[in-house]
């Protein structure tokens, strides 16, 4: 087995490599190659995903990924690294769950799975300012394509899981054309699945919801923006983004992602939660390796470290392990 990884920026330099300690204890024979990609590294040598870490990362065809960095501004010859590495490796699906994990920060009884398209919608890159600068352009891409092949993912992913609904989220009221299209075509695969359930919702009802009663949920399929946002909303029930993982999946291809960023609010003080990178980790275990149990030991064991009260400062203050310590733990009860 063969993995790729990428530390990225900020915290990155501190959660993967605890995740990457916790994939060595329960695969052995794992081979592990290091690439780079980022704002430090576009800063030291100019390119922010240089072609070596995409041909390491297909060659490999599992990747660990931290977070990078990205300036809310434009910056000449800088993009978001993971956007385009998603896009390079064709990983169409995003799969965000948020189940509720024993921490005093979590709501009992959530379990749902956002699936994000992760390929089109506003992350395609297309964005132009006219002569002047008072005046911007971003385009919006939805295809039959790319939503019929996610559409088919959460579907598939809903009847292997046993899960019972499908909440297509999108605006096509105000969007009826693209939006309108990622929502018809998903009717169409729904068809497909007599077995699952299927709804739909406007997305800021969407949020509304999310936020009051995140039980509603089971699996929300959705263009890639809103599928952003509310996989961070979604987060918080799950007790925050330190415990929020995610894996982008496309034809035995997958990367392994949290949701959080690089947080450079709290990076180099080794602090930062690894457990959204160790159970992103997990996903890669069990979607593309198709190791089952290996992937439970490993949800196990963060579990278990959870219930003992074993928590990172993002939990709360009192009696937190650092970033080492807490996966020491989890390793201990692997
Ligand atoms: P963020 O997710 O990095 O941080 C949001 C808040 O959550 C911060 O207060 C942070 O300290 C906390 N947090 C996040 N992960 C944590 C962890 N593992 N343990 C403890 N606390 C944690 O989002 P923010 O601050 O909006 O973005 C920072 C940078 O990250 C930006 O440059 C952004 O572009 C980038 N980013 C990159 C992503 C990626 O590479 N996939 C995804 C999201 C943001
Ligand atoms: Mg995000």
């Amino acid at each position: 087995m063969e993995l790729c990884v990428i530390e990225g920026d900020g915290i990155g330099h501190e959660v993967v490599p605890a995740a990457v300690a916790v994939l060595r204890k329960v695969l052995p024979d794992l081979q592990v190659h290091t690439a780079h990609a980022g704002w430090e590294y576009f800063q030291q040598k100019g390119a922010p995903l240089p072609q070596a870490t995409v041909d390491m990362a297909q060659a490999c065809g599992a990747v660990l990924f931290g977070a990078c960095s990205s300036p809310s501004y434009p910056v000449e010859g800088y993009f978001s690294p993971i956007v385009r590495l998603r896009r390079a490796m064709q990983t169409y699906a995003n799969l965000r769950p948020t189940r509720y994990l024993p921490v005093p920060t979590a709501r009992a009884g959530v379990d749902l799975l956002v699936v994000r398209e992760n390929t089109e919608d506003i992350y395609v890159g297309d964005e132009h300012t006219a002569a002047g600068g008072d005046s911007s352009t971003a385009t919006k891409v939805i295809t039959r394509a790319a939503t019929e092949r996610v559409a088919h993912r959460a579907f598939q992913i809903a009847a292997v899981a046993g899960r019972k609904k499908v909440t297509i989220v999108h605006k096509g009221n105000v969007l009826p054309q693209t939006d309108g299209l990622f929502r018809r075509v998903a009717f169409e695969v729904a068809e497909l699945y007599p077995d699952i359930e299927t709804d739909e919702l406007l997305v800021d009802t969407a949020a509304y919801w999310m936020v009051k009663d995140p039980t509603r949920f089971d699996i929300v399929l959705t263009p890639n923006l809103y599928g952003d946002i509310l996989s961070d909303m979604a987060a918080a029930w799950g007790g925050g983004l330190g415990l929020a993982p995610a894996l982008n999946l496309g034809e035995d291809v997958a990367i392994a992602e949290p949701v959080h960023g690089s947080a450079p609010d709290i990076a180099g003080k080794g602090i930062a939660n690894p457990t959204a990178t160790i159970l992103s980790a997990a996903m890669l275990v069990r979607y593309h390796w198709g190791m089952v149990k290996v992937a439970e030991r490993i949800e196990n064991a963060v579990e278990a470290v959870l219930s003992q009260g074993g928590h990172t400062v993002d939990i709360y203050r009192d009696d937190a392990l650092n970033t080492q310590e807490f996966t020491t733990q989890v390793i201990a009860n692997l």
